[in-house]
């Protein structure tokens, strides 16, 4: 069956989660690596684990709870405008280099986005950087009430664009979002950042870590939970090859 919908995660698959660093560094000179790694591993936690208590809180709610348990476990002290500033960070994150090509060149077939983020902080990010020009639909879990890697949500794909499962290719960077994807019988591309070589001499003569290190270990490298994604990539514009452009009909 051919494929007529791609569907992207956001956050580290079209968005770099780590130009936060700017901010946190410029927030708390010195700690930039340590804030963004802790809070993105916290954020993620928190989803998760929300998600297995049944108290939902969007994506929103969780980052700022994540950001102040790390700046306090860091025993970083701030004033509420430093931490409305790092927040701000989330409705202007970097695209990745090949965002905004690769979604122009897939112009023909119906591009979305499928996330944890909240409606509104979704949106705003889109909007800020341009993608909204380049996708047909934005789609939050937030109506679910529960995040990724749940069923219900990578379920929102049929529901809101009408789009049989077997014509969508779902595209991510995330380990968990990609085996998440794959569980519910999806086809995927998992966008491999950091290579197995990479990563091992990063690890290598390294008696200690730093954290982007750390978190690469943790985030960027495929899970042991029994399933793989159908293509393993190492950019977004490797999807330009796979996806022969089609006529939209
Ligand atoms: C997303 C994050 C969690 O759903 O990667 O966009």
């Amino acid at each position: 069956m051919a494929i007529t919908t791609v569907v992207f995660d956001a956050y580290g698959t079209l968005y770099d989660i780590q130009s936060v660093t700017s901010v946190t560094d410029q927030a708390f000179p010195g700690h930039g690596d340590m804030i963004t790694q802790i809070w993105r591993m916290k954020q993620l936690e928190y989803t998760w684990l929300r998600s297995l208590m049944r108290r939902y809180e969007d994506f929103e709610a969780v980052t700022r709870q994540s950001l102040v348990y790390t700046l306090r476990i860091l025993g970083l002290r701030y004033e509420e405008v430093l931490f409305e500033k790092i927040m701000d960070k989330y409705v202007h994150l970097d695209p990745y280099p090949d965002t905004l090509p690769t979604l122009e060149q897939l112009q023909g077939r119906t591009l979305a986005i499928l996330s944890n983020g909240a409606p509104s902080m979704l949106n705003t990010l889109v909007r800020n950087t341009g993608l909204d020009r380049l996708l047909d639909k934005t789609i939050s879990v937030d109506v679910k009430r529960t995040f990724k890697p749940s069923p219900d949500a990578y379920g929102l794909i049929e529901t809101e664009l009408g789009a049989d499962p077997s014509e969508v290719l779902f595209v991510s960077s995330n380990p968990w979002d990609a085996i998440g994807a794959k569980a519910v019988g999806l086809t995927v591309a998992w966008i491999e950042r950091v290579t197995p070589e990479a990563m091992a001499i990063a690890c290598e003569n390294s008696a200690i870590v730093p954290p982007l290190t750390m978190f690469k270990a943790m985030r960027t490298q495929m899970d042991e939970l029994g399933l793989e994604p159908d293509h393993r990539i190492r950019g977004l514009s490797a999807l330009v090859g796979l996806l022969p452009p089609v006529a939209k009909s």
